[in-house]
């Protein structure tokens, strides 16, 4: 049965292959089947990084730029920024009314976001309620299915308690999702840690071909490989990590795990046919990237109509939860 899905990404900027094999392969495979709402999700930015928002525009279209090269179709899903939509900040604040604070100090991502983020200060009132406002992305289009990872299954719960327990004051007006688990592949960055824009070890999906081999080749290989004689030990390989998430020809993998660990190929040997399978994935999606910096006025048009189609949806179930709440609008 077609489904609502509806999933976010906060504005980071460029994306990395990461995000390319964790996200964005399951959501271009899930516009075939459903109805997809895929929004840029600026407010959640704007919680962590109010003090700078200079780069929130741009970082807003380079993400819409790398989901649409990644293969996201504009006929086939709704793509749309958050703030273009004021109806999730509308039933953010209904949300809020009902959410019980426990709920939110409780939540283990604010905990460890308070604790890591010691650069920027979280004390603000919104960043408690960032599964509020998570929620209300959710809840505003009714999605049946909601396509994250591991670390957003703490939000997902509180959005499937929150709908209860409005449904439970207001009547059956919200529905509550259901967390789809994207089978995240381990992708370590160039340091051996996780992707992530954060820790500066990130390959870009716009990374050219050069920018890939120049950070392949410095990456992190199992450390007790230290000359090109010594066997290697691929299982605790980051490098063999993303082959196993990139690369498509099995011989060669086999070739490839053996020949580590027998010292038969160097690290080098391995990298540069990594290299080829990254530049294999990202070629056609450089192509479109580059086909959409030269149409800018494409990714407007695309971002209007997404704002007025999931407009459209959004005021629906805003329109009953007002009538559900008892706010009557004359006129
Ligand atoms: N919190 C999500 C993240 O950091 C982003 C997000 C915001 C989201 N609203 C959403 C994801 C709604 C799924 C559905 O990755």
């Amino acid at each position: 049965m077609k489904q609502r899905v509806f999933s976010g990404m906060r504005p980071t900027g460029q994306l990395h292959i990461g995000h390319l094999a964790g996200a964005l392969t399951n959501w271009v495979k899930l516009q075939e089947e459903h109805e997809c709402f895929y929004s840029v999700v600026d407010w959640h930015a704007l919680m962590s990084d109010y003090a700078d928002s200079s780069k929130l525009e741009s970082n807003c279209r380079e993400v819409v730029i790398d989901w649409l090269s990644a293969g996201l179709d504009p006929e086939k899903c709704v793509i749309f920024v958050q703030s273009h939509v004021p109806q999730h900040a509308e039933l953010h604040l209904a949300l809020s009314m009902i959410t019980p604070l426990g709920w939110l100090y409780r939540c283990p991502t604010y905990k460890e976001q308070i604790i890591n983020m010691q650069n920027k200060d979280l004390s603000n009132y919104a960043f408690l309620g960032y599964p509020v406002l998570m929620a209300a992305d959710i809840l505003l289009y009714k999605a049946g299915i909601v396509p994250v990872g591991e670390d957003q299954s703490a939000h997902l719960e509180i959005t499937r308690e929150i709908a209860r327990r409005f449904n439970g004051f207001f009547g059956d007006v919200l529905i509550e999702p259901q967390i789809l688990l994207t089978p995240t592949p381990k992708v370590p960055g160039t340091d051996g840690r996780k992707m992530s824009k954060s820790y500066g070890n990130s390959i870009n999906m716009a990374d050219s071909s050069g920018e890939v081999w120049n950070k392949l080749r410095t990456m992190l290989t199992d450390p007790a490989r230290e000359k090109r004689t010594d066997p290697g030990n691929p299982d605790i390989c980051p490098v063999w990590d993303l082959h196993k998430v990139f690369n498509n020809d099995e011989e060669q993998k086999k070739e490839i795990y053996e020949g580590c660990k027998t010292a038969g190929i160097g690290c080098i040997d391995c990298k540069k046919m990594l290299a080829v399978h990254v530049d294999r994935v990202l070629a056609p999606i450089r192509e479109k990237r580059a086909f959409y910096e030269d149409n800018p006025r494409l990714l407007e048009d695309i971002l209007r109509e997404g704002a007025v189609k999931a407009g459209a949806a959004a005021r629906i179930t805003m329109d009953e939860v007002n009538s559900a709440i008892g706010f009557v609008r004359r006129g």
